[in-house]
C-alpha cells in the first residue's frame, strides 16, 4: 500500500518535473496549384482566400501552419497557350506564376510556399518516385487509344461527350493512340473505398465523399501515367520519349513542396478536380507507402449568370480589379459569406455592391463609428474589459462553415445596432447620473461585443479586425466602409 502510494507520488512527481515540451500543433494546408494558361481570376481566388481564412484561423490559435499553394506549369494546355502567344513556354508559365504571386500579394494571401512544377527540386522528386513506381510493378507498358481533352488535361469516354465534345470545355477532344505506361489503379479499389468509408480520407460535403464512393464502386481501370507526344513536361527517366501525366505531375507537388509535413490536414478543391484527388491521389499515396490526406474539402463553382467562371466560356472576372475597388476584406467578406464553401454560387458586382452597404457600410462600419462617437461625445472609455471570442462562429470557421461564422458574427452586428437605436443611446444627457451610469454600461458592453465580433472575424477579414481593435484602444474614430 505504502509503496504503491511512493510509487504514485514518484510518478506524479516524475511527470511534473520531467514532461517534455508539449509539441506545437501543426496544420497542413493545400490549394491545388493553378494552371499558367491564363491569368488568375475570381473562382482561383475563391479557393486560395478560403484556404487562407483557414491558415489565419489555426496561426491565431498557436499552431505551426503551413499553407501550400503554387502552380501547375507543364502539359499540353499550357504549351498550346504558349504556342497561341509565340512564347517559348518557359518564359510564358514565368510570366502567368509571376502574375498568380502578384496577385495572391495584392489579395494579402499569406501562403508559407508557392510551389511551380517547373522547379529542377519538383521535377527531380517526380522522376524519383516514378523509378519507385517502376520497381514496385506498379507501372507496365501498354497501347492506349483513346479521347483526351487538352482543356480538361483529362481522357474522356464517349459517354461524357456532349455532340462529340467535352462537356466543359464545348470544344473538340482529341484522338490519342500512344504506347505509354499505365498505372495499377485497379488494385486499390478496395483499399480506397474502405478508407473514404471509414473517414480515414475523410471527403466534405457528405455529398462529395457519396459521389466519389459511387464513382470509385463503378470499377477503376488501369490509367496511362506517361504521354508520348507532349514534349512540355517532366521527361520519364528511363526513357526521354515520354513525359509524365501533367495530373500525376500536379498531384506530386503536394509530397515534393512539404514532405515533412505530409499529410495535409485540409486540402480544399473544387468540385471539378474530386475525381483526381478522391481517387488517382490516394492511389498514388498508397503505392508509395504514404499517408492519406486527412481531409479533402471539396467546394462549388463560382459561376457567372449561371455559368462556370473559366477562361474558355470568356466569362472570367480579374480579383485585383475587384480588390482595389472594394478593398480585400470586402471582396472576402462577399465570398465567404454569400454561400456556403460547398455549395456553388453566383457572382455579380451588383450583389457585392449591395453586400458591401447593407452589411459592411450600414452594418458592421455604421456600429463601430457610432460606438466611438457616442464614446467620445460622453468622454467615456472605449477600451473593451473583457476579451473573448465568439465560440460559435469559431467552431464554424474550424469546419470550413465560413458563411455560418460570418451569419453569426452578422446576427451581433445587427443585435447591437438595434440596441443603440431602441435605446437612442446618442440622445443621453450624461449630465443626468442614473442615465449616465446606464449610458456608461451600455457603452461598455457594446465595446466589448464589438472586441469579440473582431477577434473572431480575425482570420476572415483580418485588416478589417485590426481597425477594430485599433479604434476600440484608441477611441479614435476612422471610417471602416465609406459608403459607395
Ligand atoms: N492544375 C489543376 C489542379 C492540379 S492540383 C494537383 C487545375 N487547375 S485550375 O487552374 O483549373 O484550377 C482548379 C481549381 O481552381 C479548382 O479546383 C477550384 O479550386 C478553382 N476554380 C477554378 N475555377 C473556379 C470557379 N469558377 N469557381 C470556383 N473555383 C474555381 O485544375
Amino acid at each position: 500500500m505504502r509503496l504503491d502510494f511512493a510509487l504514485l507520488v514518484f510518478s506524479f512527481a516524475f511527470f511534473r518535473y520531467n514532461k517534455p515540451e508539449m509539441a506545437k500543433q501543426t496544420f497542413f494546408i493545400t490549394t491545388p496549384i493553378y494552371y499558367v494558361n491564363d491569368a488568375p481570376h475570381l473562382g482561383h481566388a475563391y479557393t486560395t482566400i478560403a484556404a487562407d481564412a483557414l491558415a489565419r484561423f489555426w496561426r491565431a490559435r498557436g499552431a505551426d501552419v503551413f499553407f501550400l499553394t503554387g502552380t501547375d506549369e507543364h502539359g499540353a494546355k499550357v504549351a498550346r497557350s504558349a504556342h497561341e502567344r509565340s512564347v517559348e513556354p518557359q518564359v510564358f508559365v514565368d510570366q502567368v506564376a509571376g502574375q498568380y504571386e502578384r496577385a495572391w500579394a495584392t489579395l494579402g494571401i499569406t501562403y508559407d510556399r508557392f510551389i511551380r512544377t517547373t522547379e529542377p527540386e519538383h521535377i527531380t522528386y517526380v522522376q524519383a518516385q516514378f523509378l519507385r513506381l517502376k520497381k514496385d510493378n506498379y507501372l507496365y507498358e501498354g497501347d492506349y487509344g483513346g479521347l483526351y481533352c487538352v482543356g480538361c488535361e483529362e481522357y474522356k469516354n464517349e459517354a461524357e461527350l456532349v455532340d462529340g465534345k467535352c462537356a466543359i470545355h464545348q470544344t473538340a477532344v482529341e484522338k490519342v493512340q500512344e504506347r505509354i505506361w499505365f498505372f495499377k489503379l485497379s488494385v486499390f479499389q478496395k483499399q480506397i473505398i474502405s478508407a473514404i468509408e471509414k473517414d480515414e480520407l475523410k471527403i466534405l460535403p457528405l455529398k462529395r465523399k457519396n459521389e466519389a464512393l459511387q464513382f470509385i464502386k463503378a470499377g477503376l481501370k488501369d490509367i496511362p501515367f506517361t504521354r508520348t507526344k507532349v514534349n512540355w513536361g517532366i521527361p520519364l527517366p528511363w526513357d526521354k520519349s515520354q513525359t509524365v501525366y501533367v495530373w500525376v505531375d500536379a498531384l506530386f507537388n503536394y509530397l515534393s513542396a512539404h514532405e515533412a509535413g505530409w499529410p495535409a490536414d485540409v486540402q480544399l478543391l473544387g468540385k471539378d478536380i474530386l475525381r483526381f484527388h478522391a481517387v488517382i491521389w490516394p492511389a498514388l499515396l498508397l503505392a508509395l507507402g504514404k499517408a492519406l490526406p486527412k481531409k479533402l474539402f471539396v467546394h462549388g463553382y463560382f459561376t457567372v449568370d449561371g455559368k462556370k467562371m473559366s477562361k474558355t466560356t470568356g466569362n472570367t472576372v480579374d480579383p485585383a480589379a475587384l480588390s482595389k475597388k472594394w478593398g480585400n476584406d470586402a471582396l472576402r467578406y462577399f465570398l465567404l459569406r454569400e454561400f456556403p464553401l460547398g455549395s456553388d454560387g453566383d457572382f455579380s458586382e451588383e450583389k457585392l455592391a449591395q453586400r458591401y452597404n447593407a452589411d459592411l457600410a450600414n452594418g458592421l462600419g455604421n456600429l463601430l463609428s457610432r460606438v466611438v462617437a457616442i464614446a467620445k461625445q460622453t468622454n467615456l472609455p472605449t477600451k473593451p474589459t473583457i476579451k473573448v471570442s465568439c465560440a460559435g462562429a469559431d467552431q464554424a470557421i474550424e469546419q470550413l462553415n465560413f458563411s455560418g461564422a460570418l451569419d453569426e458574427l452578422w446576427q451581433l452586428v445587427t443585435v447591437a445596432n438595434q440596441a443603440i437605436e431602441k435605446e437612442k443611446l446618442w440622445e443621453l444627457k450624461t449630465t443626468d447620473g442614473e442615465r449616465k451610469t446606464h449610458l456608461k454600461q451600455a457603452l461598455r458592453s457594446l465595446c466589448n461585443q464589438l472586441n469579440t465580433i473582431a477577434t473572431s472575424l480575425a482570420p476572415l477579414m483580418p485588416t478589417t479586425s485590426a481597425q477594430i481593435i485599433e479604434q476600440l484602444k484608441t477611441g479614435k474614430a476612422a471610417p471602416l466602409f465609406p459608403r459607395r
